[in-house]
């Protein structure tokens, strides 16, 4: 395959062109099958070491990044702040530098600090994945929801997807608008008045704040969680109140008149943003986005390493 990603790193959806996107999906097509054969492993990335560095708590993301780089027969080094050298007052670049130093050849690291990622791929002599960075970006995130929206409706172009909750505090909610809108797809968003950044319209989204209304709209809804962890005041009055006016509950799934795809990039707080019973519901595509999460990760880890082959060639 000739084709390459026009980045060097993958620090945000801002900086992939359409064409990415679409090689991106491409080799992540490749991946799925291969990982759902019952030899899960390919040589591919043999002798690259990659070093996952998370400093903020993550399920998905550390795991699905972890399993992705041991489907392509990476060397795997796992770093969390919490049990590092970071608690005595080591830097980033120092801690990162350290890294490097033992051969690390690819850096996935998660940081609460919107733009760690860019830092380091700048003072740093690695290739860097941002696998979440703040409020600033998730882009792992949205290219396997936007691959997973393509996987359950058959394209994205002119799909009306609508993003409910805490916009605000939401580095899911912009690399998902930004994903979207590069793959033609309008997108919505509703939440309170409060969790909205203002101006979000210049972004190309629509703005509603009644949910039915909006849910009425769309063709996919995907459902934030309250990043309670990155508020610092109360933008509601209480979570009950929250639930009353933008939880999706069964009852007003099945009230809008048609069959719409449900998503939610998790974790889920059941009972809050949305009730199990839509959670579990044959209309939600939640485990899928989990299990697509690996194939994309392959893709893009695959291609990023097949960019530093072509430049050394080079
Ligand atoms: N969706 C997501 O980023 O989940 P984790 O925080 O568990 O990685």
């Amino acid at each position: 395959m000739n084709e390459s990603l026009s980045v060097n790193h993958l620090l945000g959806i801002k900086d992939l062109t359409p064409t990415d996107i679409d090689l991106i999906f491409k080799t992540a097509d490749n991946f799925k099958t291969v990982i759902n054969r019952p030899i899960k492993r390919v040589p591919t990335l043999r002798d690259i070491t990659i070093a996952n560095v998370f400093f903020e708590n993550s399920t998905r993301t550390r795991v699905s990044f972890e399993i992705a780089e041991k489907r392509l027969s990476a060397d795997v080094i796992n770093f969390s702040s919490a049990s590092s050298s970071v608690s005595k007052g080591e830097s980033l670049i120092d801690t990162v530098n350290n890294i490097l130093a033992m051969k690390v050849d690819m850096v996935v690291m998660r940081h609460p600090a919107p733009g760690a990622c860019i830092f380091l791929a700048k003072n740093t002599k690695t290739q860097v994945i941002n696998a979440g960075d703040g409020t600033h970006e998730h882009p792992t995130q949205a290219l396997l929801d936007a691959y997973s929206i393509r996987e359950k409706t058959g394209s994205i172009a002119g799909k009306r997807v609508l993003i409910v909750g805490d916009i605000m505090h939401s580095r899911v909610a912009i690399s998902n608008i930004f994903c979207l809108n590069k793959l033609g797809a309008e997108v919505m968003v509703c939440g309170p008045a409060t969790l909205i950044p203002k101006h979000i319209e210049h972004l190309g989204v629509k703005v509603e704040y009644d949910l039915k209304k909006a849910l009425q709209w769309c063709d996919v809804a995907n459902m934030l969680r309250i990043q309670l962890e990155r508020q610092d005041i109360k933008y509601f009055p209480s979570i009950r109140e929250y639930t009353m006016q933008y939880g999706l509950n069964k009852r007003l799934l099945e009230s809008i008149g048609k069959e719409i795809v449900v998503m939610h990039p998790g974790p889920i707080n059941r009972g809050v943003e949305i009730t199990s019973d839509v959670a579990d519901h044959a209309q939600s595509i939640i485990l899928d986005q989990v299990e697509n999460g690996v194939a994309i990760r392959m893709a893009i880890l695959y291609l990023l390493a097949m960019k530093t082959n072509a430049n050394s060639i080079v």
